[in-house]
């Protein structure tokens, strides 16, 4: 796919976590495309030297770090290697998350501390990471991948807690930093049919089918749908977009697709 926003980021240094597969790969693979100098931060080691691989094999010019975010040294370490490497990062994406699908009862505090530690802290230290260099030079698009499970009960509890912080990270930085010229806003996906569904999909092979319904445009998004999202925020075509929470979700928010007819009697 081609992405329209994608050619005035020619040149300019993106921070993509948790690229090794999935939206983040699609990102990674847009980036590359659009002449961006990509830098992926990635816990897998098999899944980041595979689309690194990939990616330059294509021609895109991408670096990959294993980096444990759950880590707070290995973040320091890493973002100074990057700023090392290519001299300033312009964009960063927080897009690596956890997701415990066991329910409430179920679940543990070491689950909770698991999906605040990759979902909230992480975001959290990466943004500081990369402030320095974007106030020094009065430039910076900060995109954080949040989810629609923290506007509405969808599913998981830690999971919606630690996003629904994260959409508040979001406005906190965008209001404070605003000043110097950083935008940060969140992308908020719907459903995506990635590998983070692979262990659901095995329970219930019609999980994505039976989700359909529920979106009013009548299918599961792509990574493609918000990799097209995170490019245009981090374009010049978004100059006054900030502490947004930018819904992707196929009009899922919008209203309760399977609930009207019943309501209208009309089923
Ligand atoms: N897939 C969906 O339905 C959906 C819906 C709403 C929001 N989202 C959000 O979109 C983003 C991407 O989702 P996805 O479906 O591509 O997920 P995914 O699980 O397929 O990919 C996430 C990537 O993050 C990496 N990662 C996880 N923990 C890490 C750590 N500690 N350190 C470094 N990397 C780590 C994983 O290895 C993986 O490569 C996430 O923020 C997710 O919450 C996804």
């Amino acid at each position: 796919m081609t992405y329209q926003f994608a050619a005035e980021l020619a040149g300019r240094t993106i921070v993509i976590t948790g690229g090794g597969r999935s939206i983040g790969r699609e990102m990674a693979t847009a980036a590359a495309a659009a002449k961006m100098k990509v830098a992926i931060l990635e816990v897998n080691q098999e899944t980041l030297d595979r689309t690194v691989t990939e990616l330059k094999q294509q021609g895109g010019d991408v670096t990959g770090y294993v980096v444990d975010l759950q880590v707070e040294s290995q973040i320091i370490d890493v973002f100074a290697q990057v700023e090392k490497d290519f001299g300033k990062i312009e964009v960063l994406v927080n897009n690596a998350a956890f997701h415990d699908s066991a329910e409430l009862l179920d679940s543990s505090l070491e689950m909770w501390n698991k999906t605040f530690a990759i979902n909230t802290a992480a975001p959290f230290l990466c943004i500081r990471a990369v402030l320095p260099g974007m106030i020094a030079r009065k430039s910076g698009a900060i995109i954080n991948i949040g989810t629609v499970n923290a506007k509405m009960m969808i599913g998981s509890d830690s999971y919606t807690a630690s996003k629904a912080a994260l959409h508040a990270l979001t406005r906190t930085v965008a209001v404070r930093y605003g000043k110097h010229n950083i935008r940060c806003n969140t992308v908020v996906p719907g459903t995506i049919a990635t590998e983070v569904w692979q262990e659901r999909i095995h329970r219930n092979p019609a999980v994505f089918e039976q989700l359909k319904s529920w979106y009013p445009l009548g299918r599961v998004g792509k990574p493609s749908d918000i990799t097209a999202a995170v490019l245009y925020l981090a374009s010049d075509q978004a100059p006054w977009m900030t502490g947004t929470e930018f819904l992707v979700d196929g009009g899922l928010l919008a209203g309760l697709a399977p609930m009207y007819p019943v309501v209208e009697g009309s089923d």
